[in-house]
């Protein structure tokens, strides 16, 4: 069975389209941990009403040992981390031990507004004062910078004249679900290979 660890900051939606589709047999995986790095963040409760295994490291008591917490937590008990709307900065061994085994889902077409500081309803408002007429969400793999490793999916939605970042964020959120869970599946079933920075499916 594929394990996995989901990291969340905050209301976990992505959390449960991981968990939902597990539910309907899409994913033939298991999610081992659900670790916060904040109090009160909604996922946690998502993961105690399926009994899975969750954890809140208080970002501010951790400071930079928290990425080695998690490592603790999870060093060979999972196949995969998927940081689901997680917030902090991963570093350390963590990213050596699970390189290539770290997904993160971005609320944009990286390499457009991301990287320090783009999360969250500021993307889409930067989005939208630029005026692009696509946008959309990005997973793809979690290296040492921010927002920069190898994309393994992008899905877009198209941006509407009267879109505020509200609006516009709720759209790509049915694109990130979906995004998410179909990454999962192709890493989980072996179907991607690198080449080079570049991710190819394999059939
Ligand atoms: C999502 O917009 C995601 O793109 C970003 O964090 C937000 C949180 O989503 N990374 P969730 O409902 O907590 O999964």
């Amino acid at each position: 069975m594929f394990k996995i660890a989901v990291l969340i900051s905050g209301g976990g939606s992505n959390l449960q389209a991981i968990m939902d589709s597990i539910e309907d047999k899409y994913l033939n995986c298991s999610i081992e941990f659900v670790i916060s790095d904040r109090e009160g963040a909604f996922g946690i409760e998502r993961a105690k009403s399926h009994n899975i295994k969750s954890f809140v490291l208080d970002r501010k008591s951790y400071g930079n040992t928290l990425s080695d917490r998690i490592l603790e937590i999870i060093d060979g008990r999972v196949d995969l981390i998927v940081l689901a709307g997680y917030l902090s900065i991963l570093n350390g061994n963590i990213l050596e031990r699970f390189k290539n085994r770290i997904i993160n889902i971005h609320p944009s077409l990286i390499p457009a507004f991301c990287g320090k500081g783009m999360y969250g309803i500021k993307v889409h408002e930067k989005a939208l004062e630029y005026g692009v007429k696509v946008a959309g969400c990005t997973v793809h793999f979690v290296d040492e910078g921010t927002d920069t490793g190898s994309i393994v999916i992008q899905k877009s939605v198209k941006v509407e004249d009267d879109d505020t970042p509200e609006t516009l964020q709720k759209r790509v959120l049915v694109e990130e679900h979906k995004a998410l869970v179909e990454a999962i599946k192709l890493i989980s079933e072996e179907k991607i290979v690198l080449q080079g920075r570049k991710i190819c499916s394999i059939i």
